[in-house]
């Protein structure tokens, strides 16, 4: 499921395809630069995971982050997932798609009360606590307005994710999570208090993991924690083990699912509990591809000295290579005959940090379309307005159809909130 998006992107005579679509006809169509995801991938992805975990009672929570268009929401929805938000703004987002929030949960360091008010009136599934004062505020929250919460403390685990140090979050120097002695104390005062239900326990060690061990090793560390809490006679409905599952970028192991899985099964045993994992990148990362055009091409001047292929993409759309070091394959839309080079592949941005790969062999000629590979997830979410650029537009591929899901943004959208001021 995680392989390079190769199954779904593919050049029929010389011309990049997206499931059944060629990316020049959508560049055609709405311009670039434009985020474009294929349906396919998503559908086949979510059904991967369950497979994976087949026979258990899983329920995948979608993260929202990874990628929180409308569109993509209702399609997670239609595939049967539920939702992981982080703040008010997911949760209104996926009031705008229409989609319940009955299942959905609650992640984060800093709900503001304006943001558990929200949640706690739409009835959400559960807030993921990450601290005691948070603790405090929900439960007085919850007094005040009359409604129930249900709640499940984050664990940190104290398991290194071995990830990218941004990336990384269940080390006790990670501002996440509460340490498992902690968590068992607030355990304690949840269960006694009027207004919180105690529903279930979670982590989330961190994301773009290749390795199951640590993510079975915070699930042993849980586990402990359940089985104490059983015993005091304060029995939990669900686990979450968070999201983190890791894709293939360039040549790194996908996570395998499957001994994920299979591992998972062995260690719950015969543990009666629902099961919850929070995946994003997993989903939507090589569901989609940033498309541009190069604007000019700038050869090297002399022998040794990089040379720039200058396209309309730029670290405002897409910021992980500069903010991660990440590394996102270049494809060629047209495969012609221009002579091959090596190119530094920057963007208009005015600072050095601004490109999106850096020395990647590439046929390309003035006005040549380039699909930068596994943008879905933390591209578009990500992206700015930095240096007064509008951002671009997503399109949504299904099989030989695809639809404009996000308009590209005009300076008349970005100068409204300046222009339109009382007085
Ligand atoms: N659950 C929680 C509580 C999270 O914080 C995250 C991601 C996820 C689930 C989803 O993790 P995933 O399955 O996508 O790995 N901007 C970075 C990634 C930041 C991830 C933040 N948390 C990037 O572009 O690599």
């Amino acid at each position: 499921m995680s392989a390079p998006a190769s199954s779904i992107l593919n050049h029929v005579d010389g011309v990049l395809h997206m499931e059944d679509v060629p990316l020049p006809v959508i560049a055609e169509a709405v311009g670039t630069p434009a985020y474009i995801y294929s349906s396919a991938y998503i559908r086949t992805a979510i059904a991967d995971i369950r497979s994976a975990f087949t026979g258990m009672p899983l329920t995948i929570q979608y993260a929202v982050k990874a990628n929180s268009n409308l569109s993509i929401l209702a399609l997670c929805h239609a595939e049967g997932c539920s939702f992981d938000i982080v703040s008010g703004g997911e949760l209104a987002r996926l009031l705008a798609a229409g989609i319940p929030t009955d299942g959905v949960i609650f992640s984060g360091v800093g709900k503001s009360v304006e943001e558990i008010d929200f949640a706690l009136k739409a009835e959400i599934a559960c807030f993921n606590i990450e601290s005691e004062p948070e603790l405090e505020r929900v439960a007085a929250r919850a007094e005040v307005l009359n409604i129930r919460a249900p709640i499940s403390i984050r664990v940190n685990p104290n398991v290194d994710a071995q990830t990218h140090p941004y990336i990384s979050t269940g080390l006790k120097q990670n501002k996440f999570g509460v340490a498992p002695e902690l968590a068992l104390e607030l355990y304690q005062r949840a269960h006694a208090h009027d207004w919180l239900d105690v529903a279930g326990i979670d982590c989330h060690i961190g994301s773009q993991i290749g390795n199951v061990e640590p993510l079975l090793e915070s699930l042993s560390c849980l586990l402990e924690l359940v089985d104490q809490l059983a015993a005091e006679g304060i029995a939990l409905h669900h686990i979450d083990l968070g999201g983190g599952m890791g894709v293939t970028y360039q040549n790194e192991t996908s996570l395998d699912m499957d001994a994920y899985g299979a591992g998972v099964r062995q260690i719950l045993g015969a543990r009666k509990l629902a099961l919850m994992l929070e995946p994003g990148r997993s989903i939507v990362a090589n569901a989609g591809v940033l498309l541009s055009r190069v604007e000019y091409l700038k050869p090297a001047a002399e022998a040794g000295a990089p040379s720039f292929a200058v396209i309309d993409a730029a670290m405002n759309d897409l910021i992980r290579p500069a903010l991660y070091q990440a590394w996102h394959d270049v494809l060629p839309v047209n495969r012609h005959e221009a002579q091959s080079h090596v190119w530094n592949i920057v963007g208009p941005v005015c600072e050095t940090g601004d490109f999106l790969a850096h020395e990647r062999e590439l046929a390309l000629e003035p006005d040549s379309l380039v699909a930068i590979a596994s943008a879905g997830a933390y591209g578009m979410v990500q992206a700015s307005n930095y240096n007064a650029r509008n951002r671009a537009c997503e399109v949504l591929v299904d099989g030989g159809e695809f639809r404009v899901i996000r308009r590209r943004e005009t300076m008349a959208d970005q100068l409204r909130l300046e222009q339109e001021l009382p007085g």
